[in-house]
């Protein structure tokens, strides 16, 4: 019999029931040092006392209200991100997949308002991972997730990942967009190099393409800046971000240049919970904590701890792991094993991990980890390390 939820999941026995800070405690008790933090979601810990009094202090104001209203939080919080970034305006969705669905449907209505509706393919790249939406899943092409969901969304074809030559090959006056993610996440830790991405940049110039840049996973102060795309010195046209955004409140966007937006007026895209006051005001207590440049500095110092602590795995477990990978607390072991063999040795040594494509294990701490928290992480890697060794 099916069971109630949904079974989509292959769940692990595992039951959380508390948080705190790095810390997740499950329900008999046992503490888990949390290096995936949701999936790079909670990127200030677990029942960070900010994001709980902000998020308190909001639901006992107004907890919702339609998008046919003005809503200050949404704007305050959308001032934000454009003061951050590349952007001039922002539309806020509940998940990575809406900003995806939108970033799509903004591609479109830019070419048709350019008077060329035709012009729609956009290049995405294998390993790719941008939702589970029809349209997400057809942006991503991976057999694994398209399987008996066709007929699939025309408009996109997928280039071998990082390859530059079968980019200038593909591209052309008309090609809609380039899709991208800086750091490929679920396809294992993956960074594109920044000469690459600042190649991309000028392709798309050349040739008027749009570049849409997916940094769901990557972005919000998880590679070290910001925006991973600063570390190229370059801007897209338009960004997904969620995941981080929230710190564990649904909450994801749209970032968009006016040239890139403006077709999009009113009538055309919409959501109901989409920006709401309480996720809102948990985004802009995330962006003001995040956005610091003392925090990114030392997320970049905590992650050369780490960084260095991992070599150190590697070169003790060579039969276990080829290399580390990533940027800033966006990590990825490289592993010579299954990685889901290291996940579960992981649960028996308290550590939570999650494992990616690309035979790599990902690490995703919370942003604020202390620098004994990351050195019992490593030690309880190497346990479970140890573990699968044997
Ligand atoms: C790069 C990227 N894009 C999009 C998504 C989809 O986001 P969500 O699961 O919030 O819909 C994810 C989720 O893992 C992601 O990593």
């Amino acid at each position: 019999m099916i069971s109630h939820v949904l079974p989509t999941y292959n769940r692990a026995p595992l039951a959380f029931e508390r948080g705190e800070g790095v810390w997740a405690i499950a329900t008999d008790g046992t503490r888990y040092l949390d290096l995936g933090a949701g999936i790079a979601v909670n990127v200030l810990g677990h029942a960070n006392p900010e994001l709980v009094a902000t998020l308190t202090e909001q639901a006992g104001k107004i907890w919702h209200v339609s998008n046919l209203y003005q809503i200050p939080e949404q704007e305050k919080l959308a001032d934000m991100l454009v003061e951050h970034s590349f952007a001039d305006t922002v539309f806020f969705t509940n998940s990575g997949t809406e900003a995806a669905e939108l970033a799509i449907k903004m591609v479109r209505k830019y070419w048709d308002h350019a008077g060329q509706p035709e012009r729609i393919e956009i290049l995405t790249f294998e390993g790719a991972f941008h939702g589970r939406s029809t349209g997400a899943i057809a942006a991503a092409g991976s057999e694994k997730m398209v399987a008996g969901f066709g007929p699939l969304m025309p408009g996109f074809r997928q280039l071998p990942w990082g390859d530059i030559d079968a980019l200038k090959a593909a591209i052309s006056e008309t090609t809609a967009a380039v899709m991208i993610e800086p750091v490929q996440g679920e396809g294992g830790i993956r960074p594109i190099a920044d000469e690459d991405l600042r190649l991309i940049r000028e392709l798309c110039d050349q040739t008027g393409a749009l570049l849409v840049l997916d940094e769901v996973q990557c972005g919000m102060g998880r590679t070290g800046r910001l925006f991973a795309h600063e570390y190229a010195g370059i801007a897209p046209d338009i960004m997904m971000v969620a995941k981080g955004i929230g710190g564990g409140f649904p909450l994801g966007a749209v970032l968009a240049t006016e040239k890139a937006a403006s077709p999009m007026s009113a009538g055309t895209h919409g959501s109901t919970y989409g920006g709401n006051p309480l996720a809102c005001a948990v985004g802009t207590k995330v962006m003001e904590i995040v956005a610091d440049e003392a925090f990114l500095a030392e997320v970049n110092r905590k992650s050369a701890l780490m960084r260095q602590k991992l070599e150190g795995l590697v070169a003790s477990h060579p039969s276990v792991f080829e290399s580390v990978r990533g940027q800033g607390l966006m990590l990825g072991l490289k592993c010579k094993v299954s990685p889901a063999d290291l996940v579960r040795a992981g649960y028996e040594q308290h550590i939570l991990t999650v494992p990616a494509a690309d035979h790599t294990l990902r690490l995703l701490p919370p942003l604020n980890i202390s620098d004994d928290e990351i050195a019992e992480a490593v030690a309880r890697l190497d346990r479970a390390a140890g573990m699968v060794d044997a």
